[in-house]
């Protein structure tokens, strides 16, 4: 390994736009497959790999809900959830904030308490064993209703203590957030806070309800407010962390290249973003390939690494004791470099 992958692999971060779901290698998805006698829709791992060729974020969605279609018991949650640590932790990546969709197993006859239950047995195993910290984000998928939105966040009431956020994903043209006002203001009064995604394949104005009506302390991607020079200084004037996830925007061809990305010019107008990698199973690598990518697409240096590392930390939603500490050993690491 060279030293700017040592350095990227090294240091400390945090990675705050992790869907769980997309963390589902083709060797997972297969044993589950079997182990359920689910038929999938291709014949082998090999096959399945060369499909995950992206037009736009719907063709990506089309093939990530159809392999979710394997989650069936706690067990299988637990097994996606702490290999998905594992890779993270050999990433450097030392706290998560991790997004699951509810509805996309509650649709198919799966409880929510089996997903939340799977996934929360795996974080504290993985905090155990890795000592990886969480968070967890409910997300609502925007291409359903918001009276469906309304009942998941109705299930999840009694798990408040559990879940630290409520946030908003799927198909995002012709779903603006204004759809979910209501649903994101009884999460706010319920003591959740909220993210979503705008900006990933919509305009601008998304970004813009995401902020006032939403009233999110995240942007998940955000990219495409670099349409709007207004919005782009309101966001660095505001410190609002944007959670930009780069070979996530190139394989669904929000960027043809790595090297047409916006994230340094971004960087360098004092936005404050972070680096993550959304479904990684599906996009070809996890945070640190992502960190690697923009490295040599954008010539980064190790400043602007370690920049990006201190950002995931300040954006996320752990203590002000913990950024301190978390902050304070990216210090001591860059120095020691
Ligand atoms: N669900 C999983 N990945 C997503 C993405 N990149 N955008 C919107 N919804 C998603
Ligand atoms: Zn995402």
């Amino acid at each position: 390994m060279n030293s700017i992958e040592n350095f990227i692999r090294g240091i400390p971060k945090a990675e705050l736009h992790l869907h769980i779901e997309g963390t589902l290698e083709p060797e997972l998805m297969f044993a589950l497959a079997h182990k359920h006698g689910v038929k999938l829709a291709h014949a082998s791992v090999e096959e399945l790999r060369a499909a995950y060729q992206f037009d736009d974020l719907q063709s990506f969605l089309d093939l990530y809900y159809a392999g979710a279609a394997v989650l069936r018991d706690e067990d299988d949650f637990h097994a996606l959830t702490l290999a998905y640590l594992r890779r993270a932790h050999a990433d450097g990546v030392v706290h998560v904030e991790i997004f699951f969709d509810p509805q996309t197993h509650t649709e198919r006859g799966i409880a929510f308490e089996t997903a939340l239950n799977g996934i929360r047995r795996a974080l504290a195993d993985g905090e155990r064993e890795f000592g990886i910290t969480h968070r967890l984000i409910l997300c609502f998928l925007r291409h359903l209703s918001a009276d469906d939105a309304m009942r998941t966040l109705e299930q999840a009431l009694p798990y408040k203590d559990m879940i630290a956020a409520v946030g908003l994903d799927s198909s995002e043209r012709g779903h603006p957030p204004s759809k979910f006002t209501a649903v994101f203001e009884r999460a706010r009064r319920e003591g959740f806070l909220s993210v979503a995604h705008a900006g990933e394949e919509g305009p601008p104005a998304y970004i813009y309800e995401a902020l006032d009506l939403l009233r999110v302390s995240r942007i998940d991607h955000g990219v495409r407010c670099e349409e709007d020079p207004v919005l782009v200084e309101r966001l660095a004037r505001e410190g609002m962390p944007l959670t930009v996830c780069p070979l996530s925007n190139v394989k669904l061809r929000v960027y043809q290249r790595i090297e047409d990305h916006n994230l340094k010019r971004l960087l360098d107008r004092g936005l404050r973003v972070t680096v993550n990698s959304d479904d990684p199973a599906y996009f070809g690598g996890y945070v640190a390939d992502n960190y690697l990518a923009l490295q040599r697409g954008l010539n980064l240096s190790r400043d602007d690494i370690a920049q990006l590392a201190r950002n995931s930390i300040d954006a996320s939603f752990i203590s002000a004791d913990a950024k301190r500490k978390w902050l304070g050993e990216i210090n001591c690491f860059v120095s020691a470099y």
